[in-house]
C-alpha cells in the first residue's frame, strides 16, 4: 500500500454502483461465492462482505479468506489488519508509521464484536500489531481501553514482542519535517492515515476493527479517533458498522461512526448515513477545505456505503468473491 495513491476515479463511480457490479460479478462467480444470499430490493446483497477503508486489497483478502476458513468476522478483521499493520513499507499503521513530532511511534486501535463487547489502545510504543492487544485487551481483561506504558506491557505480558517501530523511512520523513516545519503535525487531505474494516460474516454477525499511527508528527501523547468508540468505529449487530479515517479531532467532535449506526437504524441507507456524518462535520468545520474525513458503513444485509469531504479517498470492498478498490463519492466536488 503506497502513501499517496492516485488512481483514477472508478467509472463506477460510487461504492453503491460498485456493490451493484460485485452483485452481477457475484452472479457469474457462483462456484467462488459459498455465501448465503439475502434477497434485497431489486438485487442480491452477497454474505459475507469485508469493507476497508483506502486502497489495501492485500488486508481484504486476507479477512475474506479468513472468513472462508470459518474464522469469526473479528478474527477475521484481527487478520485483515494485521496484513497492513506488519507492512513496513506502509506509512499509516504498525510498523513503519510516522511518529510524533518527538520521533515516537504511538499506536491506537479498537475492536467492536457483534456483542457489542469492545477493546482498545491507545499511544501505545513498540508492538506492531495494535489491533490484536485491543482484541486482548477486551477478552482478557476487566477493562476496555489500555493506554501507553501500561499497555505495551500488557501486550508483552501476553506474548507479543517489543519491536523498533519508526523505519528508516519514517525517520528520513521526520527528519526532513523538522527542517522546515516548527512542529506543526501534518493535516493533509489526500494521504490515507487509518484501516477501518468492517465485516459481515454469512450469518450477517458483524465485528469492526481500527488501527492507526495517527496524525503524522502529532504532539506527544495526542490520541485521535481510531480507538475511542463511537467516533473511528462502531458496531451494533442489530443494525450495522461504521468507521472512519481522516482527522480524528474533527470525528471525534461529531461521534461519527456511532452517528452512522444510529441514522441507519432510523432507516436511511450505509451510503445515506455516511454521507450526513460527513456533512455534519462539514457544517461544524468553517476550516473543513483543510482537512479530510471519510467514512465507511455496511448494514446487517450487507449493503455498503462510503463518502468523504474530499475526493482522494478510497475504500475496498471484498464482496461475491470480487476484491474491489474505488474512489467513493464525495462532498466538495466543485
Ligand atoms: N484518524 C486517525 C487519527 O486522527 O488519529
Amino acid at each position: 500500500m503506497k502513501r499517496r495513491i492516485f488512481i483514477q476515479r472508478a467509472a463506477l463511480g460510487s461504492v453503491g454502483v460498485s456493490v451493484g457490479a460485485a452483485i452481477l460479478a457475484c452472479a457469474e462467480t457462483k462456484k467462488e461465492n459459498t455465501a448465503a444470499i439475502v434477497a434485497k430490493g431489486n438485487g442480491k446483497i452477497a454474505l459475507p462482505v469485508v469493507i476497508a477503508t483506502w486502497d489495501v486489497k492485500r488486508a481484504t483478502e486476507k479477512a475474506w479468506k479468513s472468513l472462508q476458513e470459518g474464522k469469526s468476522a473479528l478474527d477475521a478483521i484481527i487478520d485483515g489488519c494485521g496484513v497492513e499493520e506488519a507492512n513496513a513499507e506502509g506509512q499509516s499503521v504498525g510498523i513503519g508509521g510516522l511518529p510524533d513530532r518527538e520521533g515516537r511511534v504511538t499506536l491506537d486501535a479498537c475492536v467492536m464484536n457483534e456483542n457489542g463487547d469492545y477493546g482498545a489502545v491507545v499511544c501505545m510504543e513498540h508492538i506492531k500489531h495494535p489491533i490484536a492487544v485491543a482484541k486482548k485487551v477486551m477478552e482478557e481483561t476487566p477493562h476496555v481501553l489500555l493506554a501507553a506504558v501500561g499497555a505495551e506491557e500488557f501486550a508483552v505480558s501476553k506474548g507479543f514482542k517489543r519491536e523498533n517501530l519508526l523505519t528508516d523511512a519514517s525517520r528520513k520523513a521526520w527528519e526532513e519535517w523538522k527542517k522546515t516545519s516548527k512542529y506543526k503535525p501534518i493535516i493533509n487531505i489526500e494521504n490515507h492515515d487509518t484501516i477501518g474494516m468492517l465485516a459481515v460474516d454469512k450469518n450477517g454477525n458483524i465485528s469492526g476493527g481500527c488501527t492507526t499511527s495517527g496524525l503524522a508528527y502529532k504532539m506527544s501523547g495526542r490520541v485521535g479517533d481510531s480507538a475511542i468508540i463511537g467516533a473511528g468505529l462502531f458496531v451494533d449487530n442489530e443494525i450495522g458498522a461504521a468507521t472512519a479515517t481522516g482527522l480524528g479531532e474533527e470525528v471525534l467532535k461529531t461521534v461519527g461512526s456511532f452517528l452512522i449506526v444510529e441514522l441507519m437504524r432510523q432507516g436511511k441507507t450505509p451510503q445515506e448515513a455516511c454521507e450526513e456524518a460527513v456533512k455534519r462535520v462539514i457544517n461544524k468545520s468553517p476550516n473543513f477545505e483543510d482537512f479530510q474525513v471519510g467514512y465507511i458503513a455496511v448494514n446487517k444485509k450487507g449493503e455498503t456505503g462510503a463518502y468523504s469531504i474530499h475526493e482522494g479517498f478510497m475504500t475496498t470492498t471484498y464482496q461475491g468473491g470480487r476484491n474491489e478498490a474505488v474512489h467513493p463519492d464525495f462532498y466538495n466536488k466543485k
